[in-house]
């Protein structure tokens, strides 16, 4: 219990007071909920929507809460303590700094700032960690982009702003210092950072090498981390500072002194840093300024941190030495280090978001939904498209690249916001496919190449590539991107129109149909774990690389439903290009497979989730475990298989009964309480853990659109408040992350700590959701011909507004509740319509009226 008394009063009230009632040690969340059988209800923070903030109010927060800074090629990520690191486009392969993953919650390796009274000699860290010494008035502001950090210690008032500029590959500190005593104050202020030695991985594990060759150069108080690059790289890091230095240090020994850790720093309690240069170990990052403060007066310091390249033949000045060249940098560094530059580029960055946020914003009766859709499921959006898998707090950046199943649907919720990069995007996915229409799983962000490690064989993948460019023609209406000459799996040559693309991932899946005629399932489908193929009994194998059996025999009802929907957008793609013999046999191949669904896929009162290698039935209730999946029923529904017949709506009534819970919507039931080898990672997890069970958000909205296609408003929207972060905020200390993103999973009720999330940030969560929200259940649809305007909401909502610009145009749209129905009358600028679809002006107005009546 040392440490107990002093960090006590970050505790939750509840929590600390019973723990000095009994002297134990505390722990928050989950385990507390468990022993006492309560859900605790606790805060961290409050959303301050005005300003499109999360204020956290209280650092021990569960687990770090983390914000994204950057939005273009240079990264941050950084946690309500200052923790964290940035990279440059690649967080495996390009690195600026360390960060030590395991230790969660305790997070460590970060931008820290360290001050100092020179009197006292006491030193604290304004934002908490790494000291971890008391403070007051600690607040962390997460905003668009943008981290302020800030607290009161020792009468002095401090805050940091992190952010990246629009443009530029470099993140910008500002720090502000204000002396709150009644007499004059004499401060050190002191920053850091370590670095890493680019290549993430090998940083972590190559240390015969790397204690090394480390390398730093120090000029005009500007340290420049230039690690191998006397060899082949050509890039380099930069630490800056506004002020006159009283110090420096690049040597990390010599910054923490031995034995010791970033907590107290040997340097920092001198008050002293030592000018070190370093030479291989661990180089750092340090800059020491001296400030003297008279009561009430503010200091502001600016630090900067960035990446830069030269040209290779340009590398060094003069040339011929081993000195960087630092001519085109200099400008760089010198603009941002002006105080006036970096507020202009902090504007410039919130008028960005501000832009970004504009293209939809809604107003109904439910303050969640508001603050989700308005701002912070459409900008987790955009931290998913640029991050796809690849770096959070719970994705190390040395595991993933870009998922090719994961970043089509990512489109789904950005789009909007982003065209000529969803574009881009598009087009190098499909680079990345193989030329018999399958895909590589993964593609590395730097080289754009299909990662081999991994490789592919994942049966859904191809269709996902048909789903994001279908949600991007709707979105623009740019019918040329059919059009670009595209290479299969980045070979020059074999470069066919992106339309082919499209054609070769439907085909994929016919040339491999099973015994039944439904998909089979190769490698797995969109759960990764239901690995039918794999029948690993190897400790520690990854079955997601593993050798597979050739796998004639076990087949994915997802992937057929996920076919039907793909084939109906593809034929839909095809026939407004008037192509319409293709468009036909689009809509015969999943006419067909519907049938086959229907016939073969049914279970009697759900859709069944998949055939085993042996022919065996998994999702049926014929099973002991795993009798109802969610994914076949969430899929084949929100296809609107079995929307005429009554199956769907059986079929989501038995998700009703058997999966949802007041957390969300479970994977499947019961769950597997052993490890079965025919299905593998799946019933690797325990129960209630991840595809095991877990509450997979990513899947819930299948569920919630399935509900909207049968007209079910108010149980489509009691699925998204489960699992709305926001509206789980009041219950932080169970939930235990970010109450502003999704979590990829919260676990299910099978699990000891039922309604815990896990996974924050970088999940489908984002997209799925905020296309269930905005498409389906407010029904501000995209379609290949305009606006759709068809909200299942609930029965109570006696109605809601919202802007949408769309292709140029600005959409009002007022909707209005006479009855309890779903059906809609539609008037545009005052004119009644027939159907629902609002088409693009043709008087050139850019603004539109639309009244919908509900009734
Ligand atoms: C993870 C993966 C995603 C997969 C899901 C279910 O979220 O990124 O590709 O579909 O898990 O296994
Ligand atoms: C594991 C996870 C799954 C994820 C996959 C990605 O299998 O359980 O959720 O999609 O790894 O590689």
């Amino acid at each position: 219990m040392a440490g107990f008394t002093k960090y006590n009063h970050f505790l939750p009230s509840k929590v600390r007071d019973r723990a000095l009632e009994n002297r134990l040690t505390v722990f928050t969340g989950p385990l507390e909920w468990r022993t006492t059988g309560k859900e605790l209800t606790m805060k961290f923070g409050y959303f301050d929507d005005q300003s499109r903030e999360y204020v956290i109010t209280q650092p021990d927060t569960p687990l770090p809460w983390i914000n994204y800074l950057g939005c273009e090629a240079y990264f941050g990520i950084i946690s309500n303590t200052a923790g964290g690191y940035s990279f440059y486009r690649d967080a495996r392969l390009r690195r600026l700094t360390r960060y030590r993953y395991n230790n969660v919650p305790f997070d460590f390796g970060g931008r820290y700032i360290y001050l100092r009274d020179q009197e006292s000699g006491k030193f604290w860290s304004p934002s908490w960690q790494p000291t971890r010494h008391e403070l007051t008035n600690y607040s962390c502001r997460h905003g668009m982009g943008y981290t302020s950090i800030g607290s009161t210690a020792n009468g002095i008032e401090a805050e940091t702003r992190y952010f990246v500029p629009l443009g530029e590959n470099l993140e910008i500190w500002q720090l502000t210092v204000t002396n709150r005593r009644d007499t004059p104050a004499k401060i050190n202020a002191f920053s850091s950072i370590e670095f890493c030695l680019w290549d993430a991985q090998d940083d972590a594990t190559n240390f015969q090498r790397n204690f090394n060759t480390g390398q730093v150069e120090v000029e005009d108080g500007v340290i420049y981390h230039k690690t191998e690059y006397r060899e082949r790289r050509n890039h380099f890091a930069y630490f800056a500072c506004s002020e006159k230095l009283a110090g420096f240090e690049t040597q990390r020994e010599s910054f923490l002194g031995r034995y010791r850790s970033w907590d107290s720093p040997a340097a920092v309690e001198a008050g002293q840093l030592g000018n070190s240069i370093a030479h291989g170990w661990s180089p750092m990052g340090a800059h020491q300024v001296n400030i003297e403060l008279e009561p009430g007066e503010t200091k502001q310091i600016v630090f900067l941190l960035g990446y830069h390249e030269n040209p290779v033949a340009e590398k060094f000045d003069p040339p011929g030495s081993q000195i960087i060249n630092k001519k085109t940098v200099k400008p760089v560094i010198a603009k941002y280090l002006d105080a006036k530059n970096a507020d202009a580029a902090f504007d410039e960055l919130r008028q960005y978001w501000q832009s970004l946020l504009g293209i939809f914003q809604v107003n109904s009766p439910d303050a969640h939904t508001n603050r989700m859709v308005n701002i912070w499921n459409a900008y987790q959006c955009m931290a998913t498209f640029n991050m796809s898998r690849s770096a959070s707090f719970y994705e190390s950046g040395i595991g993933r690249g870009l998922g090719f199943r994961d970043s089509n649907q990512d489109l789904l919720g950005f789009v909007h916001m982003a065209p000529a990069r969803a574009r881009e995007r598009i087009l190098d996915l499909a680079a990345t496919q193989l030329p018999t229409g399958g895909a590589y799983h993964q593609y590395q962000p730097l080289t754009k190449r299909g990662n081999n490690d991994i490789g592919g064989g994942f049966n859904d993948d191809p269709h996902w590539h048909i789903i994001g460019v279908s949600a991007y023609l709707k979105e623009t209406g740019d019918w040329s991107i059919l059009h670009e000459p595209v290479q299969y799996d980045n070979e020059p040559g074999s470069e066919q129109p992106l339309y082919e693309h499209l054609q070769r991932s439907f085909n994929y899946t016919l040339s491999r149909l099973g015994p039944h005629g439904l998909p089979l399932i190769g490698r797995a489908d969109w759960n990764d774990c239901l690995n039918l193929n794999c029948f690993s009994d190897t400790p520690g194998q990854s079955f997601q690389t593993t050798t597979n059996k050739e796998g004639k025999v076990a087949e994915s009802v997802f992937i057929a439903g996920l076919f039907v929907h793909s084939g109906r957008e593809l034929a839909a793609i095809a026939s407004r290009c008037g192509l319409t013999e293709e468009a036909e046999k689009y809509l015969t191949e999943s006419a067909k497979m519907e049938s086959v669904i229907l016939e073969h896929g049914w279970d009697g009162a759900w859709f069944l989730r998949a055939y085993n290698d042996f022919g065996g039935k998994i999702g049926s209730k014929e099973c002991e475990e795993g009798k109802i999946f969610i994914e076949s029923n969430g899929y084949c529904t929100l296809a609107g298989i079995g929307l005429d017949d009554g199956k769907a709506a059986s079929a989501l009534a038995a998700v009703n009964e058997q999966l949802a819970t007041k957390h969300g919507i479970v994977v499947q039931q019961p769950a597997f309480t052993h490890y079965y080898i025919e299905m593998g990672e799946i019933s690797s997890y325990p129960p209630g853990y991840k595809e095991n069970a877990g509450i997979f958000c990513h899947v819930n909205p299948w569920i919630m659109i399935g509900e909207t296609r049968i007209g079910h408003g108010d149980l489509a929207h009691d699925y998204y408040s489960r699992i709305n972060p926001s509206a789980r905020e009041e219950i932080s200390d169970l939930h235990r992350c970010e109450p502003y993103v999704y979590a990829q999973m919260i676990a299910g009720k099978d699990a000891p700590d039922f309604g815990e999330a896990k996974n924050s940030w970088l999940t489908g969560t984002a997209a799925w959701n905020y296309y269930a929200i905005v498409q389906w259940i407010l029904g501000i649809r995209t379609t290949l011909d305009g606006l759709q305007i068809n909200p299942v909401v609930p029965k109570n909502w006696p109605g809601f507004t919202a802007t949408r610009l769309y292709r140029g145009v600005t959409y009002n749209i007022t909707i209005e509740r006479q009855g309890e129905g779903n059906a809609i009358a539609l008037t545009v600028d005052g004119k009644l319509i027939e159907g629902n679809v609002v088409t693009p002006p043709t008087d050139g107005s850019k603004e539109v009226t639309v009244k919908g009546i509900l009734s």
